[in-house]
């Protein structure tokens, strides 16, 4: 059996199943709309996305090729150069932008490298998690030296990608049955960050993860993933963990904690994570859209009634992100932050 002692061969129904089973995996949808009608066609295709799998892959989005081609390039340039280089841009205490390889999720090391940057700069944030302290602290972005067109070509991503953030915005409203500029206000002073990700080969990929299992705590998340593949959602009806297959050019759209909120459990956060591999190094460009830090992020009153109530108590954007933040850097004691703490009795 193999070249393993018996001993290690578990029953057929038991092991565990080649990660390239084809399986039908999450929509793509077309965002070219024509003819009447269109644009609620489009909507609605959003909307059942959402509820069913709270991810879907998008095509005729918008955002230039060539401009996703560049920030690719200046990516791999930055992650090529040397961890002292790198190390100059690095994340502290002080200012949690910039390059860094620490990252946990639930408390075990993530196996990437990661450099973040902020949409707007300045940002503004909480200075603590604290309810009491009502202290703004203000957030601008630390850049590397090299490449050279590393600051400009990541800037000018992030207004083209934003643009779809926003326009996946207003047809997720429309999609709820309200109005397409519902959930715009909240953003006005958005807190959002780009992610350059960057995930070495690993010797041990059945033993360890690029990102262990979470859900993305913001409104949406735009991601940008390259050839290699690695990205996996859980699947809601059996648990089953299922690979996100890369679509050339494509960007995956997930819902996250906030606007699962705001639709009070209609659309789902859903649960994912990253496989790595021991030979191709892989990259991803999550754009994470936050709403402002002093939106109270609660179930939108059109959606809730006597018999619908709302299933989650408010809560400060601004405070759970830092909450948040915190706890990515280094190991707690206990789980951190998740939405569920703030669900209300009756909905248990
Ligand atoms: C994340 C994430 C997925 C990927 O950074 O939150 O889920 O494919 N990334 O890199
Ligand atoms: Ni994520």
């Amino acid at each position: 059996m193999g070249g393993i002692d018996q001993a290690f061969v578990q029953e057929p129904e038991q092991r565990p199943k080649p990660s390239t089973i084809e399986v039908d995996g999450i929509p793509v949808i077309d965002m070219s709309v024509s003819g009447t009608g269109g644009i609620e066609k489009l909507a609605s295709e959003i909307g059942n996305a959402c509820r069913k799998w709270g991810f879907f892959q998008v095509i005729n989005h918008g955002v230039p090729l060539e401009l996703r081609q560049r920030v690719e390039k200046v990516a791999k340039a930055f992650f090529d150069l040397p961890i002292e280089e790198k190390g100059k841009a690095k994340r502290d205490d002080l200012n949690f932008t910039g390059y860094h390889d620490e990252e946990h999720t639930k408390n075990v090391r993530d196996w990437k490298e990661v450099f973040d940057m902020l949409i707007e700069d300045p940002t503004f944030l909480p200075a603590s998690p604290d309810p009491d302290d009502e202290e703004i602290r203000t957030y601008s972005n630390k850049w590397p030296e090299n490449p050279p067109e590393f600051r400009e070509t990541c800037q000018e991503y992030c207004r083209e990608v934003e643009k779809l953030a926003f326009k996946l915005l207003e047809l997720i409203s429309l999609s709820l049955g309200l109005p397409a500029n519902r959930l715009s206000d909240f953003f006005k002073h958005q807190t959002g960050m780009l992610r350059l990700n960057y995930y070495p080969p690993c010797p041990s990929p059945a033993l360890a993860l690029g990102v262990g299992r979470h859900r993305d705590g913001g409104a949406l998340t735009v991601l940008a993933q390259d050839d290699v593949g690695g990205l996996q959602i859980r699947r809601q009806s059996d648990g089953e963990w299922i690979p996100i297959k890369p679509i050339p050019n494509a960007y995956i759209i997930n819902i996250a904690d906030a606007l699962q909120v705001w639709s009070n459990d209609l659309y789902v956060s859903a649960e994912h994570r990253v496989v790595v591999n021991s030979e191709k190094e892989r990259f991803s460009i999550p754009l994470f859209f936050f709403p402002s830090h002093y939106v109270k992020v609660k179930p939108l009153e059109e959606l809730v009634n006597e018999q619908n109530p709302a299933k989650y108590k408010e809560y400060s954007w601004g405070k759970y992100y830092i909450n948040r933040t915190g706890s990515n850097y280094k190991k707690l004691e206990a789980e951190n932050l998740q939405i569920d703490h703030f669900k209300t009795p009756e909905s248990e």
